[in-house]
């Protein structure tokens, strides 16, 4: 049986193990916690309430677009990105889709559901799941609706330079095909302002990028989230479908406060990067395990010189009350592989030298 990150829920019934006692490093979700300024600022959090929202949302478009760098005409805030991915596979009419892979699952659903042809672009394992750029390139002349691409990439954490998305734009435009680029884990990553697509949307009209407020910002339950596309009809077209106050006044303010907190934004990218250096160097020193390069704040892993699989290591894993993320059931891999995200040193500590323990 396979479980998705936050299945905790899940796991609890099936193992009975009370989730208070289960630490989840499947959530991908920032361990410092919710930003600083929003915990000073608690009391206007509920007084938020009282209000309705603005139906524009121009406040919150305006403090995205800063922490962007973009316009606030740019910029599509949504119920979590997850809506975002519904809204950019609803209205970019795809009959026919190309999916970077393996890769985060919605996708598919979702393209399933509007009865879309899907076909994959496997990244390769031998080739450290980075992507093969020419191979893409001529992939993309079979004329496709929609390409998405994870970056970096859930649940290999591998990146695609700003570049390399440049000479995939220009080869989709020739096709008239859009790109979903979706950014949720970029903060994380230590070249950041390398990978991202962001800047791109001035001159592509042809791209949307989704980030999430969820995982960086450690806020889940807020289900804030936001597309930056510089392309005024498809905006017009998905912001026009919207109903009414869509998102509530608690997220408007929250994700305002959360966007300009430099503070936890600097502690966090700190945090993770010597996290990330510290967790690779240990994993590595073993002979059963090959660690991937991650960009993400989670770490891509495959069994080797054991006969163990990454099923018998989570159900073993879980009966400690550490729950990481089997990724046999990505399309692409097999049982030998599974990701786990940063949590605390303490936590990241308790999780590593138990996966070292068990796989000698
Ligand atoms: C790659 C990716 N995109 C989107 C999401 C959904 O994020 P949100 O909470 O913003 O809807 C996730 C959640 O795990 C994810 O891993």
């Amino acid at each position: 049986m396979s479980f998705h990150g936050s299945d905790i829920e899940k796991i609890e019934e099936i193992y009975g193990i009370p989730k208070e006692n289960i630490i989840c490093y499947s959530g991908n979700v920032n361990p410092l916690g919710l930003p600083y300024s929003l915990l000073e600022k608690a009391d206007m959090v509920v007084h938020a309430m009282e209000s309705y929202p603005d139906r524009e949302y121009n406040e919150l478009k305006k403090c995205l677009a800063e922490y962007v760098g973009t316009v606030k005409e740019n910029i599509l805030p949504g119920n979590g990105s997850t809506e975002l991915i519904i809204d950019t596979v609803e209205f970019i009419s795809s009959k026919t889709a190309l999916m970077v892979a393996p890769t985060y699952s919605e996708y598919e659903s979702e393209l399933k559901k509007r009865g879309c042809n899907i076909r994959y672009f496997i990244l390769r394992e031998e080739e450290n799941f980075k992507l093969n750029l020419e191979e893409l390139k001529g992939e993309l002349s079979n004329n496709y609706d929609l390409l998405l691409l994870c970056n970096p990439n859930n649940p290999t954490s591998s990146a695609v330079s700003k570049d390399e998305i440049m000479e995939i734009l220009l080869e989709c435009r020739k096709y008239n095909t859009m790109c979903m680029v979706d950014e949720t884990y970029v903060e994380f990553s230590p070249v950041g302002e390398d990978i991202s697509a962001a800047s791109l949307t001035e001159s592509f009209d042809n791209l949307i990028v989704l980030r999430s407020i969820s995982k960086f910002f450690s806020a889940p339950g807020l289900r804030l989230g936001y597309a930056i596309c510089g392309n005024r009809d498809l905006n017009n077209l998905i912001m026009g479908r919207k109903m009414p106050w869509f998102l509530h006044n608690i997220a408007v303010f929250a994700g305002c406060e959360i966007v300009r907190d430099k503070n936890f934004i600097n502690d966090t990218i700190h945090f993770i990067d010597k996290e990330r250096k510290r967790v690779v160097e240990k994993l590595k020193s073993s002979e059963y395990l090959k660690v991937y390069e991650p960009h993400a704040n989670f770490i891509f892993v495959r069994l080797i010189n054991t006969d163990m699989t990454s099923e018998e290591l989570f159900e073993r894993a879980i009966m400690k009350g550490l729950m990481i993320r089997d990724c046999s059931d990505f399309r692409g891999l097999d049982k030998g592989c599974f990701r786990f995200c940063l949590l605390t040193e303490e936590k990241n500590n308790m999780l590593t030298d138990f996966i070292l323990d068990t796989v000698k």
